[in-house]
């Protein structure tokens, strides 16, 4: 992504987050009522089969200390390997960071396609090497631990520890070499734990134990693997321990009493494994995916596919041999991964729970612009993806196909999609997808080959190279804040239809923490998949998990430490549609009664004026109605008209009003009356001292919640209509930035015009920024029909902060049985969420539904997401 880009999309995400937290639903009015019309006769598209999938990607260590259920953190010690293709450069300071390594001389270093988080380019902490592990010297032993390139135990491996023990002065003496997991090993008591690593004695002599202990010295389990004599071969030693204690942040120790030098690699600790299976996941975080039944499975990523360079860039060739002959990779998100979960356990993992796999291959475009493989030379990159499909689905006998019944699965894996790259901007990306569909389409014609958008929107100038009729399905990805989708319910409804299919590989509404008002417009966004399902046929939230120790995302759908685990409310409404999926939509209307007002000014409000960090003058103010007559004006004699004292030192003087605290951020002076409704202000500021310039509020309803003309703004940088929250149910949206500078003592003329849904503020005369208010939808509804079950199946989601009494009509129904099923989602406020220690705070419940007719009325919850299961004949 461009950093411009991504720059605008920060801002603009941040704003609209805190919108969507201060202006969650509409102002209530107590008989407010919905009505739901249905028309059983009238059928739309089927519901896609394929609609509801997963996406894992490593991010947040949702591989590594996460679902793939190895313990030992860094159990390798490759975590220090600079990546290939990339260099390391010091910084000015002293630190360290990585560029590309062959970039053409005139691209710009910072230049990244997606920059977050590499905010200053990668930096790179040389201490890393070590992550997970210490050692300890106990009884006047003496240990010293360093990585070493000599003797390797693998080709894989090219690093491991080296450790030279001086003798202990005391007989219980020993140097012990810990291992902390990934925040913590969580050790169960009564649980068996898989131990095996890799020894070179070299010159050391005694003896050696392997424990695991809790956090505070405790042995939980223990195997002593007696005498060790020098030896300069690589020795295997594997142990069970099984713990006779609990503790989440346990660790793992490997005592050494004895002297001389020895290496060490390849430390590997597993718990019991999702379904028994070696090299396998944890369980708990498998049975979450397992439980959303998704119908398809998109893996490895997401940008992790991109690679910072093209030779760092993932290679799932190496990760179809034993996890101790896999390299392992520095991933996009900041870290090494192992590989563990790799390319053979991802199928193994669809095929386990019964999903469709898609591979997302490498297409030879990197995440940095500059950095690509060429594409007339591109067709080794190509042949890696035949052969990973090859790998997923040949024969048994064919050249990859032999490999994986070499690794024990000689029946085809369920590979029926392969993604080309990940949000690649460049226009070029076209022709690199093309190559790859053609190619694949020649050998593998029943392989849908997904094209690649960006993080929101299509990416049109890549279509056309492409040409609609060579693409099957587009990835559209949509991160939005969580108002979105009531401003854009319609969204996929305006989209011409092409011969190709959307799918939706990364969506989640965005919010703080991931609270229900993200899952209640999810909700929503999914509606409006299903309505629209001619047209999306897949989707799938991301990121999917996340490790609470290293977020690399802010919103994640389920999280996880070393021990406990918790899903996000978006878990439940994507379970609970999909366990709820019709088999093909109704057409349906929904309203809601009183209806909104269309001609209400949704920027009425308060006046006032104030500063940032400002000392300021003001004179001249004048108050028009929209038709230009003169409603208000001051002549500064007293501060009568005004809320005094406000904020910050204010004062009158011969027509002047004064604001002299440089120290208030803001200062703030309300007019009593009249309120600003639709029409323009006029008057004179000038600033006296301090950083900034004038602010001028509007559509204020507290001294908490209001829009302002911001002049001078961000230090004197910019002049920009900004707000801070937005009325009920309603959206703020623009503000755009006019660079400038507010100088001290002029008097500048300064101007609000505001109109219904929108305002502008003039400087001078000149307008320097604009601004709109949009009203927020707080009823959303669509409908489908189960053919099997013969019922309709009704979705609705309330954000009104009052139940809304529904009137439910089943037009075409030739008959309605009486009890149906309520599924049920709410929360008392909002901002309520999921959490470590309370996990369960928001989940989905079964409740009758009596009464059902062909007309009926149902009460759905304030603040709720509900299904309506109605038994109904067409
Ligand atoms: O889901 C997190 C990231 O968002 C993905 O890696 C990338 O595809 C998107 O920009």
């Amino acid at each position: 992504m461009n950093p411009k880009y991504y720059l605008s999309r920060c801002l603009i995400l941040s704003i609209m987050l805190l919108l969507a937290l201060v202006c969650p639903s509409p102002a209530q009015s107590a008989d407010l009522s919905a009505s739901i019309r249905v028309n059983l006769q009238d059928q739309k598209a089927p519901i896609s089969p394929a609609l509801y999938g997963i996406f894992m990607e490593e991010i947040n260590h949702a591989f590594d200390g996460g679902i793939y259920a190895e313990l030992i953190q860094n159990r390798s010690f490759e975590e220090g390997i600079v990546p290939p293709g990339m260099k390391l450069v010091k910084n000015a300071n002293g630190s360290l960071r990585m560029e590309i390594e062959k970039l053409p001389p005139d691209v710009p270093k910072d230049r990244w396609d997606m920059p977050w988080p590499w905010n200053g380019n990668c930096s790179w902490d040389p201490a890393r090497e070590l992550i997970g592990w210490s050692l300890q010297n106990d009884g006047g032993a003496k240990g010293e631990m360093k990585i070493t390139e000599a003797n390797p135990m693998n080709k894989a491996s090219a690093r491991s520890l080296e450790l030279t023990i001086t003798p202990p002065q005391l007989s219980g003496g020993r140097v012990r070499l810990i291992n902390s997991g990934y925040w913590g090993i969580s050790v169960q008591s009564g649980t068996t734990y898989d131990l095996i690593f890799y020894l070179r004695p070299a010159t050391f002599a005694g003896k050696l134990a392997a424990s695991l202990e809790s956090n505070d010295g405790k042995i939980l389990a223990v195997n002593d693997f007696g005498s060790i004599k020098p030896k300069q071969s690589w020795q295997v030693f594997t142990a069970k321990l099984t713990a006779s204690g609990t503790d989440p942040k346990a660790r793992f120790v490997l005592s050494f009493n004895g002297t001389g030098t020895l290496q060490v690699d390849w430390v590997s600790l597993f718990p019991p494994t999702y379904k028994n299976r070696p090299n396998g996941l944890r369980i708990e975080l498998a049975k979450y995916l397992e439980d959303l039944k998704p119908d398809f499975i998109r893996y490895p990523g997401g940008c992790y596919v991109e690679g910072l360079s093209w030779e760092s860039a993932p290679d799932w060739r190496k990760m179809v041999c034993p996890p101790e002959d896999r390299p392992g990779m520095w991933g996009y998100w900041k870290y090494r991964s192992t590989d563990g979960f790799g390319y053979h356990e991802f199928l193994q993992f669809c095929e386990d729970i019964g999903s469709d796999a898609m591979y997302v291959a490498f297409c030879g475009m990197t995440v940095h612009p500059d950095n690509n493989w060429p594409l007339d030379e591109i067709q080794p990159i190509i042949q890696r993806s035949l052969d990973a499909i090859e790998y997923a689905i040949g024969p048994a006998d064919s050249n990859w196909g032999s490999v994986r019944a070499k690794m024990g699965h000689p029946k085809p894996f369920p590979l029926k999609y392969v993604e080309i790259g990940n949000e690649h901007p460049p226009a070029i990306y076209g022709d690199y997808y093309k190559k790859f569909r053609d190619a694949i389409k020649a050998k593998y014609p029943q392989m849908t080959v997904i094209m690649s958008m960006y993080w929101s929107g299509l990416n049109r100038p890549a279509i056309e190279r492409a040409g609609d009729n060579n693409i099957d399905i587009v990835d559209e990805h949509s991160y939005r804040d969580a108002a979105w989708i009531r401003t854009n319910f319609n969204y996929f409804d305006r989209y011409q239809r092409k011969p190709w299919k959307v799918y939706v590989g990364e969506y989640a509404s965005h919010n703080a923490g991931g609270n229900w008002l993200c899952a209640m417009g999810d909700s929503a966004y999914l509606m409006m998949c299903e309505r629209n399902s001619d047209l999306v046929t897949m989707a799938s939230y991301a990121p999917l998990l996340c490790n609470v120790n290293l977020k690399d995302w802010g919103i994640n759908l389920i999280e996880f430490d070393s021990s406990r685990s918790f899903a996000h409310a978006s878990y439940y409404v994507q379970k609970m549609f999909n366990e709820n999926r019709p088999d093909v939509a109704l057409s349906n209307t929904s309203e809601i009664s009183p209806k909104p007002d269309p001609n209400t000014p949704l920027m009425a409000g308060k006046f006032g004026l104030g500063s940032w960090s400002t000392s300021t003058e003001f004179k001249d103010l004048k108050i028009y109605d929209d038709s230009n007559n003169l409603i208000f004006s001051d002549s500064f004699d007293s501060l009568d008209n005004w809320q005094t004292p406000g904020i910050g030192t204010w004062s009158v003087e011969s027509g002047t009003l004064r604001q002299t605290d440089a120290g208030q951020s803001p200062s703030m002076l309300l007019l009593k009356s009249p309120d600003l409704k639709v029409g323009k202000v006029t008057l004179k500021a000038r600033r006296v001292a301090g950083s900034e310039g004038f602010l001028m509020f509007f559509n204020a309803s507290s001294i908490d919640r209001f829009l302002f003309c911001n002049y001078g703004a961000a230090g004197n940088s910019f002049h920009a209509i900004q707000d801070r929250g937005s009325p009920d149910g309603s959206a703020f949206r623009g503000g755009r930035n006019t660079p400038g500078k507010i100088e001290n003592e002029r008097w500048y003329d300064i101007s609000l015009v505001v109109n219904r849904s929108r305002a502008e503020m003039l400087l001078d005369g000149k307008m320097v920024s604009d601004a709109r208010m949009e009203t927020l939808g707080s009823f959303f509804a669509s409908a489908g029909y189960d053919n099997d079950e013969k019922a309709v199946i009704l979705k609705a989601t309330n954000y009104y902060s009052t139940p809304l009494k529904t009137d439910i009509e089943l037009d075409g129904a030739s008959s309605v049985e009486s009890n149906g099923k309520h599924i049920l989602m709410k929360s008392d406020s909002l901002f309520d969420e999921n959490t470590l220690d309370n996990p369960k705070k928001i989940t989905p419940k079964e409740l009758p539904l009596p009464n059902c007719a062909k007309k009926f009325t149902v009460t759905l919850p304030a603040y709720s997401v509900n299904i309506l299961r109605i038994p109904a004949k067409k």
